[in-house]
């Protein structure tokens, strides 16, 4: 084993090896994720230093923006590198008020599928994954109307692999009996770990676990404990909590987002840093129990969708 394997992980039945160190584009949209950023060439800077770094997965939504993240994306980076592998969701929409609003019907996430073709400039799409209903976290539902048309894309040939987001347990198993899921991506950090014994489970199971907000979110990471500790380690909290999370299980894939090249460069540093045992410890014993409400980027955007299916 040569001294980064721990750094890459294979998403299940792919060949897809990716950098557990990876990029999220959802700060490249303008304020509130709509319309274009301020300075929309340093968004392409920040993607193209993000793959020169040895990024290759970059996670992302036709609806950031709504489409301009995408575009930015295609402007910054087509032709894909090979080996660089795009995720991206679907299931929510933006209204021109920049509300999120729910759109899993079948039209609607086949139109979605389109959009990210169009927009990101490919024939099929890496990675799609399902987000689905809870914009205070998941709630249980069933998924299997929204699955299943995103399951007959794939066969169309236009997805070539699926996964789920802001998914339980219970949501997980049901896809899995319908289709195979390379990855889940959950809201998942330092502060907020409810999703422990699913990290687990997936990581027996040889799925990728992609926490979002792993560094908070639209309100940073905040305690005594973590900033301790990157002093102790000469590093930046951010980094902290990054490698906290590279080192609480060799399933999870980080997609930290950011519109700053010093940020990015700061936080791919992370990939290198060890934790001693006693940070180790003293972050462990951060509580990680509570839910934050309104946090998940989404607003009051798919509350609707938990019907389908049900
Ligand atoms: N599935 C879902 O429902 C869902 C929901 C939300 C997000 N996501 C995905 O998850 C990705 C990550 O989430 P996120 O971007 O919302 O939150 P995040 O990665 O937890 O944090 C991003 C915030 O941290 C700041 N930041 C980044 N690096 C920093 C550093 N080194 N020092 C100080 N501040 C730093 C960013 O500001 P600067 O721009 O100033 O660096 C930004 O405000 C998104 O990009 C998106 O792809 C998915």
């Amino acid at each position: 084993m040569k001294s980064t394997d721990h750094l890459i992980f294979t998403l299940p039945g792919t060949s897809m090896a990716l950098h557990r160190l990876g990029y999220g584009a959802m700060q490249l949209a303008g304020p509130g994720v709509f319309g274009l950023p301020q300075d929309a060439s340093a968004a392409v800077t920040v993607l193209r230093e993000a793959v020169a770094l040895g990024v290759n997965h970059i996670d992302t939504a036709d609806f950031y923006g709504p489409h301009t993240t995408n575009q930015i994306i295609q402007k910054a980076l087509h032709p894909y590198p090979k080996g660089l592998v795009i995720v991206t969701k679907v299931g929510v929409l933006r209204g021109d008020d920049k509300s999120w609003r729910p759109a899993c019907s079948a039209q609607e996430l086949t139109s979605a599928v389109h959009d990210n073709l169009r927009n990101l400039g490919m024939e099929a799409l890496d990675v799609v994954n399902l987000r689905a209903p809870g914009n205070h976290g998941p709630q249980e539902g069933s998924i299997e109307e929204p699955l299943a048309a995103l399951v007959k894309l794939k066969e169309q040939g236009l997805i070539r692999h699926l996964g789920l987001s802001n998914v339980t347990a219970r949501q997980f198993a049901q896809a899995q009996s319908m289709t195979e899921i390379v990855c889940v991506q959950n809201k998942y950090n330092l502060v907020h770990r409810a999703d422990d014994a699913f990290v687990d489970d997936l990581a027996a199971k040889g799925i990728a676990f992609v926490p979002f907000f792993p560094l908070g979110g639209f309100v940073p990471l905040q305690s005594s404990a973590l900033e301790e500790a990157a002093r102790s380690l000469g590093a930046t909290p951010m980094q902290v909590a990054l490698a906290w999370l590279l080192q609480r299980s060799p399933n999870i894939l980080l997609i930290p987002g950011t519109s700053s090249a010093t940020h990015l460069r700061e936080n791919l540093k992370a990939a290198t840093l060890q934790l001693t045992p006693q940070a180790r410890a003293a972050l462990d014993s951060i509580p990680g129990g509570e839910r934050t409400a309104g946090q998940d980027g989404l607003g009051g955007a798919v509350t609707q969708c938990a019907r389908i299916g049900q």
